[in-house]
Order: C-alpha cells, then sequence, then structure tokens
C-alpha cells in the first residue's frame, strides 16, 4: 500500500424487527450485504458493513405483552438472537446498532429537531387505518378486502399525531430521481417507485399518543416516534452522527455518509426510496446512493408464514448442506432481484453440480496430480505458452473486471455464472489436455498444464471468498497461497501462482450430497 488513503464503502441491511427468530430471509437479505462487504474489502476498499436490530414500536410491544415480559426484556433476548446469528452465518459485519441504544435515541431527537425546526413537522391528528405487522399507516381507498395491500390486517386509530409535510416533497423526490437514476435498483422497482410518488404523496404521521414503547418525542412526552422515522435513523446514527453530540463522531460521519448502498428486501423500498429521502432532504442532509430491493423466497413453492410455520431456519440449512454450500446456493439460484424458491432438490443439486463436480473436481484433480506426479512441489507455467494455455490464462484474467462490474450492481448470480464459466473452460482444459496422459509421454508439458490450471484456481478461489470464505480459505491453503497475497491486487493477470513450493496432500473441500435410498 502507498500510505493513500483508501476509498470508503457503506453497506447496510434492514435493521430486524425482534417479533421472531431469524430466518432465512433475514439471513439472505444479510448475507448478500456480507458477500458484498468482503468483495470491497478485498478489492481495497474501506469497508463498513452495518446490521442491527429495529426495537422499538406498537408490534415488539405487543409480543413483549404476549409473552408477559417487559419490552426491553424482550428486546435484549431476541436482539440477541440476530447477533448470534451473525456468527453462525459467518457475517463480516462491523458494527451491530439496536435502535434501543443511547446513541441512537440521541440521533433520532436530534433528527427530529431539526424537521421541527425547519417547519416541516407540526402537530395534527390521526384518523385512520394502521398496520402493526407492517407498522403502516393506510388510508382506506388503499385497503384490499379491509386489509393493508400486504395482507396484514388493519386497525382504526385515532390519536392525536404528529405529522411530516411529505406532500411537498413529490417534486423535490422526482427531481431527485431524475437526476440520479442508479439511486434504486432493480429499474423495474425504481418505475414502481417513481409511479407511486407520481400518484401523489400525502403527509406522513410521525408520532404515536397510544403506546409508548419507543423514543420519544423531543419535548412532548405524550408521543413517541413513528418506529419507520426511528428505524431509518440507524444508518446515519451508526456514522456517529450528529458529529456535535455525546456520541458523535465527525471523522466517521464525514467518512461514511452518505451511505453507499442500503440493501433491502421489496416489501420495505418504498420506506427507503420515497420516505427517507424526504426526511434527509428536509433535514439538510446527504442522500443515500442506492437502494437495492431484492426478492423473496418462498418454500417449496409455499409463501413463508408464521401460521404456516413453515420458516427455515438457516442454521439448519447449514448443518445439513454446509454453511458455504447455502450461501453459494442463496447467491446463485435466484437471480438477485426476483423472487426464488427454496427447495431441497435444487440445493443438493447446487452443492452436487457446481460445487463438489465443477469446482471441487476441478481443484482435487489438479492438486492432486501435482502432489503425486510433481512430488508436491508446484510447477512452473510455461516460459512460451501454447495458444490453449493462452486463451485459459486470457479468460481467468478478465474475470476480475467482469465479475466487479456485476457486482456493482448486485448482480450476485451473475458474477458466479462469470466465474463457474471459467470453470467449466478449465474443466474442457484438462479433459483437452488429459495431464494424466503426459505423464508418461511428455512430463515437461504435463507440469505446464498443471501449472496454468493451479493459477486459474487461484484466481477462481481469490474471487470466490466473498462467497464462500471457508472453503476458498482451504483451496487457497492447498495451493501455497499465503494470507496477505489474497486481495484482489493479486489477479486479473497482476500476479501469478509462484512456483518451487511444495504443497501437501490436499484433501477435497466440496462433500458430495448423498440421496439416501428411499
Ligand atoms: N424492521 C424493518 C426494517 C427497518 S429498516 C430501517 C423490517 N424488518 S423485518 O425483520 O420484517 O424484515 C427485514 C428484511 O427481511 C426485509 O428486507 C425483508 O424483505 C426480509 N425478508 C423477510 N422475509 C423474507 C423472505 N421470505 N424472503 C426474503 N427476504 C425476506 O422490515
Amino acid at each position: 500500500m502507498t500510505g493513500q488513503a483508501k476509498t470508503s464503502f457503506y453497506v447496510t441491511t434492514p435493521i430486524y424487527y425482534v417479533n421472531d427468530k431469524p430466518h432465512i430471509g433475514h439471513a439472505y437479505t444479510t448475507l448478500a450485504c456480507d458477500v458484498l462487504a468482503r468483495f470491497k474489502r478485498l478489492d481495497g476498499y474501506d469497508v463498513m458493513f452495518l446490521t442491527g436490530t429495529d426495537e422499538h414500536g406498537q408490534k415488539v410491544e405487543k409480543a413483549a405483552q404476549d409473552k408477559g415480559v417487559t419490552p426491553q426484556d424482550f428486546t435484549d433476548s431476541v436482539s440477541q438472537n440476530f447477533r448470534d446469528l451473525t456468527g453462525q452465518m459467518n457475517f463480516s459485519n462491523d458494527d451491530f446498532i439496536r435502535t434501543t441504544e443511547a446513541r441512537h435515541r440521541a440521533a433520532c431527537q436530534k433528527l427530529w429537531g431539526l424537521l421541527l425546526e425547519k417547519g416541516h413537522i407540526t402537530l395534527g391528528s390521526y384518523a385512520g387505518w394502521y398496520a402493526v405487522r407492517d407498522e403502516a399507516f393506510h388510508t382506506e381507498t388503499e385497503l384490499v378486502d379491509g386489509k393493508a395491500p400486504s395482507g396484514a390486517p388493519v386497525e382504526w386509530v385515532e390519536e392525536p399525531s404528529y405529522f411530516f409535510n411529505l406532500s411537498e416533497w413529490q417534486q423535490p423526490l422526482l427531481d431527485f430521481y431524475e437526476a440520479n437514476p442508479g439511486f434504486v435498483g432493480p429499474e423495474s422497482r425504481f418505475n414502481e417507485v417513481k409511479s407511486f410518488v407520481r400518484g401523489g404523496l400525502r403527509d406522513l404521521s410521525v408520532s404515536r399518543a397510544s403506546f409508548s414503547w419507543g423514543v420519544p418525542v423531543p419535548g412532548d412526552d405524550a408521543h413517541v416516534m413513528y418506529v419507520w422515522l426511528d428505524a431509518l435513523t440507524n444508518y446515519i446514527t451508526a456514522t456517529g452522527w450528529p458529529t456535535d453530540g455525546e456520541y458523535g463522531d465527525a471523522e466517521g460521519y464525514e467518512m461514511r455518509w452518505p451511505a453507499d448502498l442500503h440493501m433491502v428486501g421489496k416489501d420495505i423500498l418504498r420506506f427507503h426510496a420515497v420516505y427517507w429521502p424526504a426526511f434527509l432532504m428536509a433535514a439538510g442532509l446527504p442522500l443515500p446512493k442506492r437502494v437495492f430491493a431484492h426478492g423473496w423466497w418462498t418454500n417449496e413453492g409455499e409463501k413463508i408464514s408464521k401460521s404456516l410455520g413453515n420458516a427455515i431456519d438457516p442454521n439448519d440449512l447449514a448443518d445439513e448442506f454446509g454453511l458455504d454450500q447455502m450461501r453459494y446456493f442463496l447467491m446463485r439460484e435466484v437471480p438477485f432481484g426476483n423472487d426464488g424458491d427454496f427447495s431441497r432438490q435444487a440445493m443438493i443439486h447446487r452443492m452436487n453440480s457446481d460445487l463438489a463436480n465443477d469446482l471441487g473436481n476441478l481443484s482435487q484433480r489438479v492438486l492432486s496430480m501435482i502432489f503425486k506426479n510433481c512430488d508436491g512441489v508446484m510447477p512452473a507455467l510455461p516460459a512460451e505458452p501454447r495458444d490453449e494455455d493462452a486463451a485459459l490464462l486470457a479468460s481467468a484474467d478478465a474475470m476480475l473486471d467482469a465479475v466487479r462490474a456485476q457486482i456493482d450492481l448486485q448482480a450476485f448470480h451473475e458474477a458466479l455464472r462469470v466465474i463457474w464459466q471459467v470453470v467449466s473452460d478449465a474443466n474442457r482444459y484438462v479433459d483437452n489436455t488429459a495431464p494424466w496422459g503426459l505423464k508418461k509421454t511428455d512430463p515437461p508439458r504435463m507440469q505446464e498444464v498443471l501449472a496454468v490450471l493451479a493459477e486459474v484456481i487461484r484466481q477462481v478461489a481469490i474471487l470466490v471468498q466473498p462467497v464462500m470464505p471457508e472453503a476458498t480459505s482451504k483451496m487457497l491453503a492447498q495451493l501455497g497461497v499465503p494470507d496477505n497475497a489474497r486481495g484482489f491486487d493479486t489477479i486479473g493477470g497482476a500476479l501469478r501462482l509462484p512456483a518451487g513450493h511444495v504443497i501437501d496432500k490436499p484433501e477435497p473441500v466440496f462433500p458430495r450430497y448423498i440421496v439416501e435410498e428411499a
């Protein structure tokens, strides 16, 4: 490193409601962020990756009541489940925020103060429908068969409330979208957001007075802040804002805000792409650079729901199929942004075909031949590569740019497809060059072929690290690549795997899933 400051990359997950156990949907959102965070770190960025829990609001208060415990005790215990999940899934988050923390209360109250001071919040009264499950307000006309559009039950609410003048932000939002065509991905979702805003915005109730589990409205203890205003603020709290407050960190805020990416599920895009930018504009704060909305998982074709009791526990999946295998499946199986179905059959297929057969066999075969036929000494690349060598090395060297471009679009499935294309090129090269036959006929050529393959496997393993950190760490160790030579500055043709070091007997990294005969 030259001592030059690295570029910052700040990525966030939604913060999870603590009314429920973590399931596959939660793990999915955080996994996508983890892959991005790991990718950017390897690509030389100074990354901040934030996740956490959303602990206030009527839904959580009710869940605590149902359990007969205080909301604080309840949130302490459920929040811990989400914190534990980060370790279990090997997530590399740099911070874990809880909205019940003092640093967050301070940020919420500061934001409220700014909105009030600038005249964007006024006291009025709310009369309308409220969906506790979504923590969202609805008009009569929005209801579908007496329920929220999401299917959540609604209740009638009539109480004094502070309002944010959202209606006045319609044009500024449309102008902002126009000026920032990459603000929301995928594009189809951006179009939905734009047409929603074009349809007109109503002022938004931003306080509740009929329960108390929330951040108190400064100067009016009868109200707590609307849980979405509170929750969205977490993204800026964690950077050290407000910088002049007790928990302020001017350097952190300057470096991290605005966020590079808020990753969210499609169900909560409106809060992130409409309300949040409006709050920030009104407060005079910079807007996040991008929001990406991913799709939803179903379980063997069925919607995942508490009432069906069909939530998939990510730990069960990891136990049965392997953690890295599950991480790979979730990122590869479904085009990121689309809905997807979890099925055991598809999981087993990916595990056996892409991992055990394509990548696992390639690596195991090549390393075993080096171990057995070259006395375990890493052979040297050909001084004069043949066309077939040059072609394969060129396709490996081209991966970095192609993968980076896909990752920057959050097209994780495409990034993996690009890499597996090279894996399949390498497998074809093995078939064509048949190194096992060269052992007798042309040992120097065998060495060249194995060296080309080892170099390709090195680049593949380095690029796959963000998705499968454990498995690729084993692969790289087997190739003799030290920890400090696994960054993206070593691939794309910049460096080659050196020759001459001795490797250990290779062990298979990707086991097959054996389906028991009925
Ligand atoms: N607390 C709010 C977010 C506040 S962010 C300022 C919330 N929490 S949540 O726990 O209900 O959902 C968190 C995320 O999990 C959402 O992005 C949601 O889309 C995602 N998922 C929940 N179930 C899911 C699936 N079945 N499939 C994929 N993701 C899903 O909303």
